[in-house]
């Protein structure tokens, strides 16, 4: 048996909802944008690397970015991936199968598109589906978000859960304490994110300069606190964003994708991003902004003519080496798929791996 998950790039905050929101993009070429995790049954050619009265495992890792990825297999988030979704299982009184993993990864690490949460997720969905999904959706989910967490620091949704469900995700509050006196109201199990609707016309034009951000580090540089008129504002912002996407005002929903709190601070870690953004409004971008913890930038359009204009001007000003790319890209509404044995040949061949 075999099985091959896809879970595509996303890009998290969209200026507005930092740590709140997250997209899954696919390429308007159709190529794919994301890693791959292939499960397969443990054969006699493998090498074991499991430990004595351990169940079979071996590991492979393939692709364009394998080489930025450290050699250590303990420190593999897929490897991780194989870890935690063993503890469930034993914890539920079942065992692993013997089992062979490979990540094709197709992403570059530290880029603000997700790539570490796309390996994730794919493995996850992987090892669930070669197991014949012993586990359910909710604990699934906070597998990713633990997963993610052991790369960035600390558990976010914003990636994971766009990669694993697709769409546009809003993270939904934590079950926090109820103020003294009032009644526990345990948040619906299962909830930790809703999808929200998000204009299909919509282009989302990604620029990867090629240049390596951490999102520990990105996240290191912005303020612990922030003023009254700061979170007033933002709040602002993000609510008439999501009232504008139910409303379905594209002009208001454009307009509301603003960030006051990393934007301003993140900046100076981007290449060119003094300019950047006025070249893009220029070009016409009904927003712009760093994708994720960057160092990625979109911008957004509802035509393809403008589209197409933003990917110049990305190209001309914002890439800086042979690793840089831009991709016009749309919601990926799938998030996590397997892929069949034709769309699993058909990356091999466009990879040329
Ligand atoms: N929301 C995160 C950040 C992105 O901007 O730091 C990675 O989850």
């Amino acid at each position: 048996m075999q099985v091959a998950v896809y879970a595509p790039a996303t890009s998290a905050n969209l200026s507005v909802g930092f740590d709140l929101l997250g997209l899954a993009v696919r390429r308007l070429d159709g190529k794919r944008l994301g890693d791959i995790v292939v499960a397969a049954d443990f054969s006699e050619q493998d090498t074991n690397l499991a430990r004595p009265g351990e169940p079979a495992l071996a590991f492979a890792g393939k692709g364009k970015f394998i080489g930025k990825l450290a050699d250590k297999l303990e420190t593999n988030l897929v490897y991780k991936a194989y870890v935690l979704y063993r503890r469930e299982l034993q914890a539920r009184d079942h065992e692993v199968k013997p089992l062979a993993l490979t990540l094709y990864k197709n992403m570059p690490v530290g880029s603000g598109l997700g790539s570490s949460s796309s390996s994730a997720v794919a493995a996850l969905v992987a090892l669930n589906e070669f197991h014949g999904q012993l586990l359910e959706k909710t604990t699934m989910l906070a597998l990713m978000g633990e997963l993610e967490g052991t790369v960035s620091g600390s558990a976010h949704y914003d990636n994971v859960a766009p990669a694993y469900l697709g769409g546009l995700q809003l993270m939904l509050p934590p079950a926090y304490a109820p103020y003294p006196g009032a009644p526990e109201r345990p948040v619906k199990e299962g909830a930790l994110t809703q999808e929200l609707p998000i204009f299909e016309q919509w282009y989302w034009v990604l620029a990867y300069p090629g240049i390596v951000i951490k999102t520990e580090d990105a996240r290191r540089i912005l303020p612990d606190s922030y003023s009254r008129s700061q979170i007033i504002a933002q709040t602002a912002y993000m609510a008439s964003f999501v009232h504008a996407l139910y409303l379905g005002d594209q002009e208001l929903a454009a307009r509301s994708l603003r960030d006051l709190v990393a934007e301003p601070y993140r900046e100076q870690l981007l290449p060119n991003a003094d300019k950047i953004r006025t070249l893009l409004y220029q070009a016409g971008a009904l927003a712009c902004g760093i994708s994720g913890s960057g160092p990625t930038f979109y911008a957004l359009a509802n035509n393809l003519a403008t589209a197409q204009k933003l990917q110049e001007v990305f190209a001309q000003h914002y890439l800086q080496n042979e690793e840089g790319f831009v991709y016009i890209c749309q919601t990926d509404f799938d998030g996590a798929v397997v892929l069949s044995e034709q769309e699993f040949a058909q990356f091999l061949r466009q990879e040329e791996i």
